[in-house]
């Protein structure tokens, strides 16, 4: 991309994530137009909750999933829906009062905090019941249904849990929260995931006569780090899901990691190459503690090489060549390692690296302060 190379050329030492709020933008509005009418896109600002890229997203997606009152601060009003196991009371009169934040009920503790709280307050608790599914329904990266986890109600007592919430005159369940799954990269999957989740809404609303509105996916569209020519196939799961018959009720999908991860990239000048027992590495400026996401999962992030000829000192470059490459940071570990061992055709001290698909559970979920190095620089293509 010719506005990195740009940034690259006119920076003595990169260290940065650009984000590609043009492309960004496009990416929103494409998944957006090749939805049906049925469906309701939301951004899932944990996945990067930028004030950028929130700003760039408003307007297009129609509406924010948040899991905390940080992240309601950065969207502003407007819908949303509230997730996640461990509300605060502050942030759950908060959400009862802004009354545009839809709530998902994690628990029957969590239900009876609601019902209370609204009560006293004399408003009305709009809330989805979060359902964790008696099957797993894929081989995704992380599970969230038909495993044990902290997050919302195990299926065969979801009808317990609506006979509770039906007591409640100030709970209206407007409908099922289904999230269940993280970078799951096959459309087939997540449209029989989609199924299951519509069937067992239209089944619920029907032994319990109730007024329900929405059924929501949650997100979990994948990237592929590992072969990102073998992209998870959106348009093959927007047509499967044109199919589904919802009878009237909203779709709402709530894609954090498929909206931003191709539209970030992490920047950073190589400061070392060596050879030790017998492996080559390659040391960067930066490391694990401002991109996690490989250290977390254990893989190579995908990269490139971006080659710069300028080279400052008397003595010889060091550099490797048509081999495979660990590619470490700056920290005192070695478990900070971006890379571990893919092949380059050249790759020199001076020159840069460029980690694609680091726009999203890239920046904020590392540990910045680990060591006290300084921050990369946020850098906007707009
Ligand atoms: C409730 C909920 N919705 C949506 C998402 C977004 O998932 P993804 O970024 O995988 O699309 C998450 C991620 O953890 C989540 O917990």
């Amino acid at each position: 991309m010719d506005a990195i190379k740009e940034y690259i050329q006119r920076t003595g030492s990169p260290c940065a994530y650009v984000y590609d709020l043009k492309g960004l933008g496009k990416r929103a509005k494409d998944m957006k137009e090749t939805l049906p009418e049925q469906c309701r896109l939301y951004y899932a600002v944990k996945a990067n909750p930028d004030v950028r890229i929130l700003e760039t997203l408003k307007g297009i997606v129609d509406g924010f999933e948040v899991a905390s009152a940080g992240e309601m601060d950065r969207t502003g009003r407007g819908p949303r829906i509230f997730g996640g196991p461990a509300k605060k009371e502050e942030e759950l009169y908060r959400a009862l009062w802004e009354q545009d934040v839809t709530l998902n009920v994690e628990s029957f503790h969590e239900l009876r905090r609601l019902g209370v709280l609204a009560e006293e307050r004399q408003v009305t608790a709009r809330v989805l019941l979060r359902v964790n599914l008696e099957e797993n329904v894929s081989d995704s990266h992380l599970k969230m249904a038909g495993v044990p986890t902290q997050f919302g109600v195990e299926e065969r007592r979801i009808p317990a849990l609506i006979e509770e919430a039906l007591e409640y005159e100030c709970i209206e369940i407007c409908g099922f929260h289904f999230h269940a799954m993280s970078n799951n990269l096959d459309a087939r999957t997540h449209l029989a995931f989609a199924e299951t989740a519509v069937n067992k809404s239209l089944q619920w609303k029907e032994d319990y006569q109730l007024d329900t509105s929405i059924i929501d996916l949650g997100g979990g569209f994948g990237i592929n780090y590992w072969h990102p020519d073998e992209p998870f196939d959106w348009d093959e799961f927007a047509r499967g899901i044109s199919d589904l018959d919802t009878e009237g009720h909203e779709l709402i999908l709530e894609a954090g990691r498929y909206m931003t991860a191709e539209y970030g990239y992490y920047i950073t000048e190589v400061l070392d190459v060596k050879e030790n027992h017998g492996r080559h590495f390659a040391v960067v400026r930066g490391g694990t503690h401002h991109l996690r996401l490989p250290a977390a999962w254990k893989m190579s992030h995908p990269f490139h090489v971006e080659h710069r000829e300028t080279w400052p000192y008397p003595f010889e470059r060091p550099e490797v060549k048509e081999t495979e490459v660990v590619i470490a940071g700056e920290l005192c570990t070695p478990n900070d390692l971006l890379v571990r061992g893919e092949y380059v055709e050249r790759l020199r001290a001076g020159d840069v690296v460029v980690f694609t698909h680091a726009g999203a559970y890239a920046w904020t979920i590392s540990h910045h302060e680990f060591l006290s190095h300084p921050h990369p620089e946020h850098v906007y293509i707009t």
